[in-house]
């Protein structure tokens, strides 16, 4: 588990998950502020209870998506693989809604980088490509009585030590120094067409 985050709208006012649009990218960073995270309104409910395993063949289960139909879920950005993410500039992953040239099935995360594919309906499974491991899922807690929505925790293969030792350099121009600093309180959730230039399609 990590510091509770109260998940907020662009104008920070608490993002509301019956708002969430169906089937769209949404990103906010967390646990971290230079980790990002993928939000999405599947748009029907998530499968449950999900057994995966980490690449280093460590067992743990998936509950299924929040929300009044069960259909929001999250999961770390960072792919699987080799560590591509969104970036202000670029994203070379992200989750497609219908199938294309290289993703055969639509409603998966693809990583355009070696084309690595995830249901997000499930646990971030591996549907496709080289990824050893599930992305790792973001734990959202939802309030029937507000709506409001919170992220608590990640579940299975984090790839946080990774990615920091990996980007350390170029995380700590872009951010002041402060590579690893934990969100707390709350985080802001925006659309991932207007957080990244250029979204990379394949
Ligand atoms: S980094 Fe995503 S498939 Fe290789």
């Amino acid at each position: 588990m990590y510091a509770r985050a109260r998940l907020l709208d662009a104008g920070n006012k608490p993002l509301l998950a019956s708002k969430l649009p169906a089937r769209k990218n949404l990103i906010f960073h967390y646990p971290y502020a230079t980790t990002p995270c993928f939000l999405i309104n599947l748009g029907k409910p998530a499968r449950t209870r999900t057994q995966l395993k980490t690449a280093g063949n460590e067992s743990y289960e998936w509950t299924g998506g929040v929300g009044r139909a069960g259909s929001i879920v999250a999961y770390s950005a960072i792919c699987a693989h080799q560590l591509a993410y969104p970036t202000r500039q670029i994203s070379f992953i992200s989750y497609r809604a219908e199938a294309g040239t290289q993703n055969k099935q639509a409603e998966v995360i693809h990583c355009c980088a070696e084309h690595s594919q995830y249901d997000p309906a499930a646990g971030g499974r591996v549907v496709a490509g080289p990824a050893p491991q599930p992305l790792a899922a973001i734990l959202l807690e939802h309030d029937p009585k507000t709506d409001e929505l919170a992220a608590v925790g990640t579940l299975g293969g984090e790839m946080f030590n990774q990615f920091f030792a990996k980007y350390e350099f170029k995380l700590a121009l872009e951010n002041n120094g402060a590579v690893r600093r934990p969100v707390t309180g709350s985080a802001v959730v925006t659309e991932l067409d207007h957080y990244c230039r250029q979204q990379v399609r394949c």
